[in-house]
């Protein structure tokens, strides 16, 4: 999960490339100068929240707006166009974006013509609503109207501009990134879900579901490993139901391991109901693929989960969890939990908390039900469970999951892990900071290990969060 995090990071080994993209400076390669004249001079700034498909579109819409002639200011300050990149899944996300809106408009006060706008999920589920109660808000773009962004900053600067559609034939094509990360290229290869799970906001947002065509995904996977990058993730609400004509998910797979320069192949996030062998078989026969699941259960409770409609019961996703483990021993596992769903008993808890105790996740993102208005949870189940029983429950499963994640971590010492370095770690102090394959972070003294390259790390310690290690061998670019 992103949380507002915003996207001019830019880490060192790909500075150069950027700045020849962007024609602009980047002097120590910690970020980008956007000073540079520019075709039509204006500066942008965007801001995201919510989770990896965001950070992607935000790539995106950087792409579109650089060939419509913007550059990236550093700091909202300097915008010409501030942009937040937003997410309606729970009401707490909506209110974040919500004080962070208010917030920047002071800067209106002092720049008049400065534009401020809402794009993505929040913006289709909001609405029309934005522009009524905000007078501060310019724009407010659904994810469907990316590709007409610059028109729609043109007419905002005249009147407020509305354009929340969503399209089902839009399909993304020749909107490409302008990519920010250093070592992973986010591709999205689906869009939209036709789950329903009762209490989602996402198909309504989002809309239907779209596959990107295969073709564009492999040549979309050349171009990142061509710019550098070595690792790729999928993106999609529900990956493992991608398809194109005749080729499904792990077709995608295998034609993305054949790409040259991709080492790594990473995606997220699959739905336990939509697995079968042969992608089990492809995931465990591809050393690119790397062997960590993102594997979202919600809840323990066969109730529950019907009332959900996760078209899965506790028993179907413990047997998947049997067969991953069985075909790939060294898989790691996470998933996203709801706790206080309409309905939810302290017993159907008490199975949540059993489930999550005897699964073993690596870590998991552990959430309070949050009623979303236009979910069929919120037109047919009552919000039955109090606050404090949330919170309560809450609480319990984070201590769980704490225990669990740190004993997990501790079974890890003493393995030799081949790690893809990010940069820098936080700390400073000469650490280095990169993932191991099952998407461990791990933090090491530097020593001649390289950012963007493989490295084997020794594992010599473990909290709930972080592996820490010393260097083994660092391969040869
Ligand atoms: N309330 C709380 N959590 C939710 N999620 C989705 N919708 C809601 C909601 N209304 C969680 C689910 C999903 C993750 C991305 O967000 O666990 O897997
Ligand atoms: Fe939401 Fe369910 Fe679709 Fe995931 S699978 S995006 S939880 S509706």
């Amino acid at each position: 999960m992103t949380k507002g995090s915003q996207s001019h990071f830019l880490s060192n080994w790909n500075a150069e490339l950027m700045s020849q993209i962007l024609n602009i400076e980047t002097p120590d390669g910690a970020g980008l100068t956007a000073e540079a004249p520019t075709p039509n001079g204006k500066r942008i700034y965007i801001e995201t929240y919510g989770c990896q498909m965001n950070v992607s579109d935000t790539e995106l819409m950087e792409g579109v707006l650089r060939r419509d002639g913007y550059v990236r200011a550093l700091e909202p300050e300097t915008a010409d166009v501030i942009l937040l990149n937003t997410c309606a899944i729970r009401d707490h996300a909506e209110a974040r974006v919500l004080g962070r809106l208010s917030q920047l408009s002071y800067y209106k006060t002092k720049r008049p013509d400065m534009l401020l706008g809402v794009t993505g999920c929040m913006a289709k589920h909001l609405s029309e609503k934005l522009l009524d109660k905000l007078p501060y808000v310019d724009m407010v773009l659904g994810p469907d109207s990316y590709r007409r962004m610059g028109d729609i900053i043109r007419e905002a600067a005249d009147e407020p501009a509305l354009d929340v559609r969503l399209d089902r034939d839009e399909d993304y094509l020749g909107m490409d990134p302008l990519r920010t990360e250093g070592t992973n290229a986010w591709i999205t290869i689906m869009r939209g879900c036709d789950k329903f799970c009762t209490f989602c906001i996402v198909p309504y947002v989002r809309g239907r579901e779209r596959s990107v065509g295969a073709e564009e995904i492999v040549r979309q996977a050349e171009q990142a490993a061509e710019e550098g990058f070595r690792q790729v993730t999928l993106l999609g609400q529900t990956v493992n139901s991608y398809r194109d004509g005749d080729t499904d998910f792990s077709d995608l797979l295998m034609a993305l391991a054949r790409v040259e320069g991709v080492r790594r192949i990473r995606f997220t996030s699959p739905h336990p109901s939509d697995f079968d062998q042969k992608f089990i078989d492809t995931m465990a026969a591809e050393p690119k693929i790397c062997k960590y699941l993102h594997l979202p259960v919600q809840s323990g409770s066969d109730r529950v989960l019907a009332e959900m409609k996760r078209n899965y019961t506790v028993s179907d996703y413990l047997s998947l969890v049997e067969r991953v483990r069985l075909a790939m021993p060294s898989i790691r596992l996470s998933t996203d939990v709801i706790v206080g769903f309409p309905g939810e008993s302290a017993d159907d808890f008490d199975e949540t908390m059993k489930l999550v105790e005897r699964v073993g996740f690596d870590f998991a993102f552990l959430f309070k039900y949050s009623e979303r208005e236009g979910t069929a949870a919120h037109r047919q189940l009552a919000d039955t469970v109090t606050e404090e029983e949330k919170a309560e429950r809450l609480q319990a499963v984070i201590a769980l999951q704490n225990r669990v994640s740190e004993a997990v971590n501790q079974e890890q010492i003493g393995k030799i892990e081949q790690v893809l370095v990010q940069g820098d770690a936080r700390k400073g102090d000469g650490m280095a900071v990169g993932k191991t394959d099952g998407f461990k972070t791990v933090v090491f003294p530097r020593g001649n290990a390289v950012t963007n390259q493989f490295t084997d790390v020794r594992i010599t310690g473990a909290t709930m969060r972080t592996l820490s290690g010393e260097v083994v061998a660092v391969e040869q670019a």
